[in-house]
């Protein structure tokens, strides 16, 4: 493969609009809910309004006496699955509780029946009328003396070991003139993707065919494959557009499963949507987090050992963890470390990944501790890092890292930020009647990429499809597949047609843990020089018919480098004491991510980042009703998120140097690491305008006075 740099990249690098954007704001691209059908049926799901115990009688008449209605399923009726769990090829999120196989309940919220009429008015009515009694049990769901009495170690995540331990960090605590004993949570926080999910199934004799609310195409199929005994070539999975997903579609739930159960038991299409309330339990959330750090440090703030304890909770159903310790032991050169991780159980929904599951809390809790580091020393927040810089990775025997440019985010961060303008003192900075608080806060984030192929056709007139079974979420898959196909063609950019979202294209690996242009891009070039060839190097002028494919493992050699992302981020809030009133002002993110392919859509990913974690900060919280389990906030006037009036100027700029040891291409990933630290930096910055140090998120006004 040539490298990008001997390439003409006309597109490569270019601020590209998105080719996909007429489609999406004239309302053309297809959504799961909007598949091509014919007369589908109907199906609403109905959910327990218990937490835990088991289904006593239900009383179908009512409903089922509503015109339209054509059938309630029910754990009585349901055809039966081969129930599937959690491995790396097909992940379906609840292992432990196959959908509508058996009358017991985990959580509230848990799906009980489906409704399924003519129309969706009809099944929405009819599912109200639905009557389930329970014998009810008391449900555990807070984390409380109670059960954190019963939390179980959690080992490992996605196969890689959690709980770390290098030298003597006990010793270290007990010596260090400086130590910190310092506890801080984080709240469930759902999704809310703007879609919520959705599934339209349907059965043409032994073949089923999905159109599915997913980010990842192929594994749905292999789970569906699996639930209903079939040949993973007689499923189809359909995701060409998805309305956001944040990893509450990366792997498969019940409902999915349901609709082609009632697709299967009625021999009819059918169409089940999620609606807004039932997509808190439904999808998955970010579990909720204890994190105990304990740092031992010189007075000059260098950290000579520190101690990162996680516990997170867990459903009865599934098996999720929040890896908050993650990368903790990879940030910073620390001799001394352990980390843990802990799960209580409780009958609550089942977690999931959410944006950087593990970095995003993780991140909050270690860079608040080092602010609290830096005032305890009294050295700067920045210089504080600067000091504990890694120049090697420490959790990986001090393997050199592929290509890392923090220090340099750092700088510039600080130099667009104006952090030198920041003087040291909390209260020490006032705009009119209020405090000004400037906080900082490191970012990072795993560079990964996994097993996938490309194919390319020309098809006549100087045109070329390109077909991969990967995904875009709102993130850019679609340009940036354009551009960097039309620049290894030599071809216009509006002369390639891409085809992804769909499992009847070549394997690609979920579209998650930021992996999917370090996974597509390397292949993609391949089959578009091996076409490029087969064209005699004339693409333009081929005729139809020609074919080529190029196929990545995405595996590296972890032993010999480590792969992360990083940056810096800065932020500025105002404070009114009087009112406790607090905004974000402006903030500022500089990133390290590899070759930026196209800095308009991976701005975009890096302000929906911040955003998020300006949520995570300040908004968001999945309440539960203690006593019965029950989610109160499960719609978006109660369960809040950044609106356009709580969103400041967002700058964001990119040190943009090629990571060639990770692939030839040198891109990393954008999608996940730009919610990291924010919350972190918002919670420093609060401290330095306030003087309030807030442990606990969402700092809300009431944790302020
Ligand atoms: Mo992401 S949480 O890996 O979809």
């Amino acid at each position: 493969m040539t490298t990008v740099a001997e390439r003409q990249r006309t597109h490569t690098g270019s601020p590209t609009d998105r080719i996909d954007g007429p489609l999406k704001v004239t309302g053309t691209a297809m959504y799961a809910a909007d598949a091509p059908v014919e007369h589908p049926l109907f199906a609403v799901l109905v959910q327990s309004t218990i937490a835990r115990g088991r289904i006593r009688t239900i009383d179908e008449s009512a409903a089922r006496a509503v015109a339209g209605v054509v059938e309630v399923l029910t754990h009585r009726n349901a055809p039966r699955v081969t129930p599937t769990g959690f491995d790396f090829q097909r992940v379906f999120m609840e292992p432990k509780l196959p959908p509508l196989q058996g009358d017991e309940i985990l959580y509230w919220g848990q799906n009980v029946a489906a409704v399924i009429a003519t129309t969706l008015e009809a099944a929405t009515g009819a599912a109200a009328l639905l009557r389930i009694d329970y014998d009810e049990l008391p449900p555990l769901t807070a984390i409380t003396a109670e059960t954190r009495a019963r939390k179980e170690k959690v080992e490992t995540f996605f196969g890689s070991p959690l709980n770390i331990e290098r030298g003597d960090v006990d010793a270290a605590l007990k010596t260090a003139p400086v130590t910190l004993d310092l506890c801080y949570t984080t709240p469930a926080e759902t999704h809310n993707a703007m879609e919520t999910a959705a599934t339209v199934a349907s059965w043409s004799g032994d073949e089923l065919t999905v159109y599915d609310a997913t980010q990842w195409v192929n594994g749905t199929q292999l789970t569906l494959a699996h639930f209903f005994d079939l040949d993973p070539e007689k499923v189809h999975v359909i995701s060409p557009f998805i309305g956001g997903g944040f990893g509450s579609k990366g792997f498969v739930w019940a409902h999915t499963v349901i609709a082609a159960m009632a697709a299967k038991a009625l021999g009819k299409t059918v169409k089940l949507v999620v609606d807004r309330a039932q997509f808190f339990s439904t999808n998955g959330h970010r579990s909720e987090t204890e994190q105990r750090i304990r740092i031992a440090a010189t007075p000059f703030g260098a950290i000579t050992g520190l101690v990162h304890d996680v516990i997170d909770t867990n459903s009865f159903a599934g098996d999720f963890n929040e890896p908050a310790g993650k990368t903790t032991p990879m940030l910073y050169a620390i001799p001394n470390l352990r980390t843990s991780h802990h799960t209580v159980r409780l009958n609550i929904a089942t977690p999931a990944p959410m944006r950087a599951p593990g970095e995003s809390p993780g991140l909050f809790a270690l860079e608040s501790a080092l602010d609290e580091l830096a005032y305890a020393v009294n050295v700067d927040p920045l210089e504080l890092r600067v000091r504990n810089h890694a120049e090697k990775d420490p959790s990986n025997h001090n393997a050199p890292f592929s290509s890392k440019h923090l220090l340099e985010c750092y700088r510039e961060g600080a130099r667009r930020f104006g952090w030198e303008k920041r003087t040291p003192e909390p209260r020490s900075m006032r705009a009119g009647n209020e405090f000004v608080g400037y906080g900082m806060a490191t970012a990072t984030y795993p560079a990964m990429a996994g097993a996938t192929e490309v194919h390319a056709r020309t098809d006549g007139g100087g045109r070329v499809t390109i077909e991969c079974a990967t995904h875009d979420l709102g993130t850019g898959m679609y340009t940036i597949i354009a551009q960097v196909a039309a620049d290894t063609l030599a071809i216009p950019l509006d002369a390639v047609t891409v085809k992804i979202g769909s499992s009847a294209y070549p394997k690609a690996p979920v579209a998650g843990g930021s992996q999917s242009t370090a996974s597509v891009m390397p292949p993609l070039v391949d089959a578009c020089e091996a076409l490029k060839r087969l064209a005699g190097g004339n693409v333009a002028d081929a005729p139809a018919g020609l074919e080529a494919s190029g196929s990545g493992s995405g595996e590296v050699d972890e032993e010999k480098h480590s792969f992360h992302s990083f940056g810096a981020q800065f932020c500025e809030v105002r404070y009114d004491e009087d009112l406790a009133r607090l905004r974000v002002a402006r903030f500022t993110g500089v990133f390290d991510c590899g070759r930026i392919l196209n800095p308009k859509t991976a701005r975009s990913q890096m302000i929906g980042g911040i955003i998020m974690g300006l949520g995570m900060a300040l908004l968001e919280d999945t309440v539960r009703d203690p006593r019965t389990g029950a989610i109160v906030a499960n719609n978006l006037a109660d369960y809040r998120v950044p609106v356009n009036a709580d969103v400041p100027p967002i700058e964001i700029g990119f040190v943009d140097h090629p990571d060639v040891t990770f692939n030839a291409l040198g891109v990393r990933g954008v999608g996940e690491i730009g919610i990291t630290g924010v919350a972190a930096a918002v919670a420093n910055a609060v401290y330095h305008a306030s003087g309030r140090r807030v442990r606990d998120l969402p700092i809300v006004p009431e944790r302020l006075m």
